[in-house]
């Protein structure tokens, strides 16, 4: 199937599905790199994508939510009900959040699309709904003030299963859990996906902010994880200039903004590990380091938060990545023990990452190891079809099949 008919295959009409089955609603991160494919084909098409998002999705105090449930489906667990927050809005939606890419796409978006008057009138109306959703991040997620935001589910970081997350999330109780039933293993062969053991705490801190009634004072008090991912921050961050350089271009007062710039940036780079040479997250329960090398690492770099020595030492260590996979990025270092070739976020090459590290290295000068990300990702999707990640060492396919962020990428980058 082409890039362009996965898009329209899992259109819904004005949003359109990660993947048809496994993921049947609309996911914060996903429509927004979907949006960049949608400008390859249909700028109106992109622009409400976005839009789809922010009205249906976004809460009253500026919350955006990981999944909207605009339609009734079996396909996926935990639904609507399990979240319980139909009586707060419909469609329903999930009570956590995803990496705050949105507002990258939307300055993309507005700087791009030839339909000048159109471009006006969407960032004027998008504008203050994302400011008003990074307001939140900071408010409820940054309650004193230290520059970085904190993610309260492991679904949050977008990274599920990453090994990043393994100490936090074994501290995580898991009591008197509701028997259920997971979905996404019919979709999907179980040695793809996250254990039993993941989804039990990752239900356990689902039915913990149902009965907390989603107050988000009370769930950063309260969450068992509680964890400063460097990725979600790198976004942020990257977010954070391109909702400045929007401030700038529709004369709103960028001040704010400039503020969560440069804490950001002082708060990102603390997170370098001088020893590692690496970007590690913090584990802010335990009050230590997560030192688990991860494709999360590489995204200060989209950020633009690194000077240039820190920069080589990660063009460095992605080489050697390099090295031992055919194929990169893998999101798991492939020389440490917790790699796992082709179990979701534990190993395999995700579209949406190396198009991310590779603006990234390509802004820092290292054009050639950008080359490498961007061939490998066409050469991927090229062999195995828009599969939702990839084997590193084998490039095999793996995951959902006609996989939109990966179509959408495709288009995207080759535009
Ligand atoms: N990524 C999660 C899943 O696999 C949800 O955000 O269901």
């Amino acid at each position: 199937m082409k890039a362009v008919e996965v898009l329209q295959r899992n259109s819904r009409g004005a949003f359109t599905v990660p993947a048809h089955g496994l993921y049947p609603y609309q996911w914060l991160w996903d429509s927004a790199f979907i949006a960049l494919g949608w400008t390859q084909v249909d700028w109106e098409r992109a622009w409400q994508e976005l839009l789809c998002l922010f009205d249906y999705g976004q809460g009253p105090d500026g919350m955006l939510p990981h999944i909207v449930f605009h339609e009734q489906s079996r396909d996926y667990f935990p639904g609507p009900d399990v979240w319980g927050r139909e009586a707060r809005a419909q469609p329903a939606t999930s009570g956590i959040t995803q990496p705050p890419v949105v507002a990258t796409v939307v300055r993309y978006l507005y700087e791009k699309d030839p339909d000048r008057a159109r471009a006006r009138e969407r960032a004027r109306y998008l504008f203050p709904k994302l400011l008003a959703f990074h307001r939140w991040l900071y408010h409820a997620r940054d309650p004193y003030r230290t520059g970085l935001v904190v993610i309260v589910h492991p679904w949050e970081s977008g990274m599920d299963n990453s090994p990043a997350w393994d100490k936090p999330l074994s501290r995580v109780p898991v009591e008197n859990l509701p028997p259920y039933e997971r979905r996404d293993v019919k979709h999907v062969n179980p040695e793809e996906r996250p254990r039993k053991e993941d989804y039990d705490r990752y239900l356990s801190l689902l039915y913990l902010f149902r009965r907390l009634e989603y107050d988000p004072r009370e769930i950063y008090r309260q969450s068992p994880f509680k964890v400063v991912d460097v990725g979600f921050n790198a976004i942020l961050q990257r977010a954070n200039r391109d909702l400045y350089a929007l401030a700038v271009l529709l004369q709103e007062d960028p001040y704010e903004i400039e503020e969560w710039i440069v804490r950001g940036e002082v708060g990102l780079e603390a997170l370098w590990d001088r020893e590692a040479g690496f970007y590690f997250s913090w584990d802010l329960v335990a009050g230590e380091p997560i030192a688990v090398k991860t494709s999360a690492g590489f995204l200060p770099l989209f950020a633009g938060t690194p000077h240039q020595g820190r920069a080589s030492l990660l063009a460095q260590e992605a080489e050697r990545w390099g090295e031992k996979a055919r194929y990169l990025l893998p999101s798991v270092d492939p020389t440490s023990p917790f790699f796992e070739p082709r179990r979701y976020w534990r190993g395999p090459v995700w579209i949406n990452v190396n198009w991310m590290v590779a603006e990234g290295f390509r802004d820092y000068g290292f054009a050639a190891l950008a080359e490498r990300l961007k061939a490998d990702a066409l050469a991927l999707m090229e062999r195995e079809g828009f599969r939702e990640y990839y084997d590193p060492l084998t490039g095999q396919g793996r995951g959902g099949e006609g996989f939109s962020w990966s179509a959408a990428l495709a288009l995207f980058w080759t535009r």
